[in-house]
């Protein structure tokens, strides 16, 4: 059952990966706070959405916390970076106006991209891990 659980949120799980990835290249290459500012606040409702998702009942941190306790640790630190993205992202929209984007801020989102590529790229080994000692282990 556990097993199952788990498949389940990994499907879901690629094509949220996917489309982050997709949202953090754009944000990226923005040229300008115009194009920036959409960008900022449909990737925050999307996060918001997406670390509901990783939190809620057995979801990703259920079913990785169940299938592989040793690494509650892990766990524990990816779960607090939820709450740190969410108002990074609250900031840079505060900080991103209409016309060029100010050198702190381009350094502000670039900082932003790698943390959530790792963050993600931790997700995603603790993830299949967990499944190999899901599957592993019972047999
Ligand atoms: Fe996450």
């Amino acid at each position: 059952m556990a097993g199952d659980a788990t498949h389940t949120h990994w499907d879901s799980n690629i094509s949220d990966h996917q489309k982050l990835s997709r949202m953090l290249s754009k944000i990226e290459r923005a040229g300008n706070g115009d194009t920036l500012a959409p960008l900022l606040s449909d990737f925050k409702a999307f996060l918001r959405r997406h670390f509901e998702d990783e939190e809620r009942p057995n979801g990703f941190f259920d079913s990785v916390t169940r299938a592989a306790p040793r690494h509650a640790a892990s766990l524990a630190t990816l779960r607090a970076e939820h709450r740190e993205f969410l108002e990074r992202v609250a900031h840079l929209q505060e900080s991103v106006g209409p016309g060029p984007i100010s050198a702190e801020t381009r350094s502000q989102v670039a900082a932003l991209v790698v943390r959530l590529r790792k963050h993600e790229a931790l997700e995603g080994q603790l993830l299949m891990d967990s499944q190999s000692t899901d599957f592993g282990g019972g047999n």
